[in-house]
């Protein structure tokens, strides 16, 4: 297993493993190391490790879940994110692989330019001016959920319930099914593949997607996602119905947990810095360069993999075609190569080139309403709640996997 830099000689062109230089841990620590993006390690504490790997060990070889290499430094990570004829998405992005494969996540171009080309126009920023407002409501609807509280568990109360409304109005659902679909969403907040129960909520929800695409006549408003799913033609042929409840998962899946962590991971550290509080209320226009910084500093999408088509390097060391790389999102955005301080949230942070949204084709298609809910979620929590402390430090809970996430935190409000 290799776990070192390498570089090319000048003498044949053959990579050849360079010595490598030892600090905290030695070159057989690292030989003897696998990278788990599941381990709880990574989950609560990965950042001395990211940071002594990058130093160390930028690509390091795991063989956890049939083997992969991880990247860790942000200029390595970004520049396989571009190069897409080489790490292709179309073998699946998820280590282990998830149960059918995501459009447009798992296809490569030139197809998934014509599935993207579908959602581009729903996910604009003019487009999601309209939404602000029904977004701000949603938010204030959770908040005043929470009038008279002490404590509370903030994921649960808030960061969680708060997009998964903007979501299923999004994309268009029956007011009537609203229950239903929220019990499920909830269901399926655990990862589908380490729970078989789980997975058959997974299948009654895409068979009442199954049965709304087919019973549905028409848009229930002109912004209602599942009429631009059910509308999508490609080539001059209506996309597949199997094509059309992959997307549809997509979209609603895509920007749950996510928004959910990075909301979680911003009040947390409110909570801790009362300072930044009061800069924020002061400069209300900091709210948005904030959103963008948690996004970096909470990188929920935090691990997501590729596998080369053809036989290539990274940071000098050697890896052969149909190879599984796991790229380190999060690893990425605290690079101190990258950012200065970056373990520090900067509200005002610029430049600010994170990867917490991706980067190349499959950049996040959602990114733009990501933002406005972490901001708009920001704000209103702000205004509602003068002061916040976490209320018990021992009940902090992490999760990890390719989305890293605060997943409890007790806050107690003033
Ligand atoms: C702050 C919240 C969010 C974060 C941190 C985030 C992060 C990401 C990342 C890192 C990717 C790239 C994955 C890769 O390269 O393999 C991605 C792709 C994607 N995201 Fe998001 N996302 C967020 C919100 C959303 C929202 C709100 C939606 C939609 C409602 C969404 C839908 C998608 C879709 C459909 C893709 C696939 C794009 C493609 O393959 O072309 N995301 N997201």
């Amino acid at each position: 297993m290799f776990a070192g830099r390498y570089k090319k000689p000048k003498t044949n062109g053959r990579a050849v493993p360079l010595a490598i230089p030892r600090q905290t841990k030695s070159a057989s620590d690292w030989d003897t190391f696998n990278y788990d993006h599941r381990s709880s390690k990574v989950a609560y504490d990965p950042v001395d490790l990211w940071d002594r790997l990058q130093a160390e060990c930028p690509v390091s070889h795991s063989d956890k879940y049939g083997g992969f290499w991880f990247v860790s430094r942000y200029d390595d990570v970004m520049s396989s994110l571009v190069d897409w004829e080489t790490f292709s998405s179309a073998q699946g992005v998820l280590v282990p692989a998830g149960a059918s494969p995501l459009i447009p996540m798992e296809m490569d171009p030139p197809l998934h330019r014509k599935f993207r080309a579908l959602l581009n126009p729903a996910f604009s920023p003019k487009r999601l001016a309209f939404f602000e407002g029904r977004i701000r409501s949603e938010a204030r609807a959770q908040i005043a959920a929470l009038d008279g509280l002490k404590t509370f568990e903030v994921c649960e109360a808030y960061a969680r319930p708060f997009p998964k409304r903007v979501a299923i109005g999004l994309l268009g659902f029956p007011a009537d099914d609203l229950p239903m679909l929220d019990h499920w969403i909830s269901r399926l907040g655990k990862d589908l593949r380490d729970d078989p129960a789980v997975a058959e909520v997974g299948a009654k929800l895409s068979e009442y997607l199954s049965e709304t695409l087919k019973v549905r006549a028409k848009r229930l408003s002109q912004d209602d996602l599942i009429g631009v799913v059910q509308d999508a033609v490609i080539d001059g042929q209506p996309i597949s119905h199997d094509e059309q409840i992959s997307m549809l998962m997509l979209l609603l899946f895509g920007g749950l947990d996510t928004t959910t962590a990075v909301l979680a991971g911003a009040l947390g550290w409110l909570a801790d810095h009362p300072e930044d509080r009061v800069r924020l209320r002061a400069q209300p226009e900091l709210f948005a360069s904030a959103a963008e910084e948690f996004v970096r500093f909470t990188s929920p999408a935090s691990h997501m993999s590729r596998v080369t088509t053809r036989d290539t390097e990274i940071a000098g060391c050697p890896i052969g075609s149909a190879q599984r790389v796991m790229l380190g999102f999060g690893a990425a955005n605290r690079d101190r190569r990258a950012f200065k301080d970056p373990n520090d949230v900067i509200l005002d942070r610029h430049p600010n080139r994170h990867l917490g949204f991706g980067a190349g084709p499959h950049r996040c298609v959602g990114s733009h309403l990501g933002k406005l809910q972490v901001r708009i979620g920001l704000e209103e929590f702000l205004a509602r709640f003068e002061n916040f402390e976490i209320d018990d430090r021992s009940a902090l809970r992490w999760e990890g996997a390719e989305a890293r996430a605060l997943a409890h935190l007790p806050l107690r409000v003033t």
